[in-house]
């Protein structure tokens, strides 16, 4: 074996398929003593550490103890600016963009102040073992910029993209058509594509942008190859009736998005709390997906998510944390209050279906699952180290737990950053608990 391979030593666990289309028992893989061997950046195999070592003679073996090895996870839909708003008080949707957020975004006209928090915001995701995310940038190009220098530096694979709004938003934060589509293609040339990046159309939503802004976005959308288009979709009741409002010529919130070119594969939309069926089975014919976010839908009092309604559609469906109006930006708490928002509708989330929306569910909402997601020979070894032992009530509910199953519940449901372990980034640690 060449001396640039590694191997790391755990029990492993990754998704191979979504367990609403082939079940439980065949959604995963599973090894309590695995092996999985890394090289260049790529996933070479996984198997059990009994057959692997024999063949590993010579390489490196990292091993670690109660401990248990998964793909990095995915987050559909993140606000890098507002990870210093994240925990603000008392109000729903468009009073908390008026009151909090918009006065926090414009603190990002100021590149250095873009690149502190950009660092401050991707060591938390790596902290919380988030390898790829779809991020929400600000209206300003400089803050992309400062964004995907950070996330070049640490080769990680990251979507983001300027957001674009010209309209029902204060001066000091608004583009115009012209100025909107302008910076946004200078970011995509400058930047998707390079190494891991990727760039994301990002009209806010619907009520900032007008129809002009609306036409140019979904122009640039069809220009590129591989482009993403990012936005925020009936998310809450109050907003829901401005863009009626707004737009009284539409059949509904979805249209105005559909009928300006941003559908398609690789339009993400955040949230979809109050769907209907109609709207459902659209994003399912083109090919859309949906930021489920259930921190932030609670929290904003946004209402409870529908996924089996999504599901039953196939609509593409991914897990986001929507910080900072989503309050942790842990992917196991995501899934904590995805259960819960499950429980209070009557329905279950089975753990393995939470791995999967955490993991690979995410990849194929983003189209990324032949690069990351699993485990799969060629894909990037982006990869978390969970720790059983994390803390004194989770070590002594592992001791409790008699199956995979009841393990995987408890991670989701008592995890977060301290879980965390070591976090993996095309093959390198990029993050270490102390
Ligand atoms: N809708 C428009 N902008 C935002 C935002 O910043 N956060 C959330 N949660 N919803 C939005
Ligand atoms: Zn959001």
């Amino acid at each position: 074996m060449p001396s640039h391979v590694k191997a790391y030593r755990a029990a492993i666990l990754h998704s191979l398929a979504d367990p609403a289309e082939v079940g439980i028992e065949q959604s995963y893989q599973y090894f309590a003593d695995g092996v999985l061997v890394v090289d260049n950046g790529r996933i070479v195999e996984v198997g059990p550490a009994d057959e692997l070592l024999p063949r590993l003679k010579g390489v490196e073996v990292s091993e670690y103890r109660d401990a248990l090895i998964t793909p990095g996870f995915i987050d559909t839909h993140i606000h890098y600016p507002q990870t210093g708003m994240i925990a603000s008080y008392g109000e729903q949707l468009l009073d908390w963009l008026n009151t909090y957020t918009f006065p926090t975004e414009q603190q990002f006209a100021d590149k250095a102040h873009a690149a502190d928090v950009a660092g401050i915001f991707l060591k938390e995701l790596l902290r919380n073992g988030t390898t790829t995310a779809l991020v929400f940038g600000s209206v300003h190009k400089q803050s992309v910029d400062a964004f995907f220098e950070a996330a070049e530096k640490l080769d990680l694979r990251m979507i983001a993209g300027k957001v674009l709004m010209d309209r029902n938003a204060p001066d000091y934060l608004t583009d115009t058509p012209e100025s909107g589509y302008a910076d946004s293609k200078e970011l995509i040339e400058r930047w998707h594509g390079k190494g891991r990046l990727h760039y994301a159309v990002t009209p806010r939503f619907a009520p900032t942008s007008t129809p002009e802004q609306l036409t140019l976005a979904g122009q640039l959308f069809a220009e590129y190859p591989d482009l993403y288009m990012h936005t925020h979709l009936s998310e809450n009741r109050a907003e829901i009736e401005w863009v009626k409002a707004l737009f009284p010529e539409r059949k509904g919130y979805l249209d105005v998005y559909d009928h300006h070119g941003l559908i398609g594969p690789r339009a993400v939309f955040a949230h979809g709390v109050h769907l209907c069926d109609d709207e459902c089975q659209r994003l399912a014919e083109t090919g859309s997906a949906i930021a489920f976010c259930p921190t932030s839908n609670l929290f904003l009092g946004s209402g409870l998510f529908d996924l089996e309604k999504l599901e039953r559609h196939g609509v593409r469906v991914g897990l986001g944390t929507d910080v900072g109006a989503g309050t942790s930006f842990s992917q196991l708490q995501s899934l904590n209050e995805a259960y819960k928002v499950m429980q209070l509708q009557g329905k279950k989330l089975d753990p393995f279906k939470s791995l999967y929306l955490a993991t690979l569910g995410g990849a194929r909402a983003l189209y990324l699952d032949h690069q990351i997601g699993n485990f799969a020979t060629g894909k990037d070894a982006d990869f978390v180290v969970l720790d059983y032992h994390a803390t004194p009530l989770i070590a002594y509910r592992m001791q409790q737990a008699k199956s995979l199953t009841e393990k995987l519940f408890a991670l989701t449901i008592l995890g977060d950053d301290r879980v965390v372990k070591e976090t993996f980034a095309a093959g390198r640690s990029v993050h270490r608990r102390n």
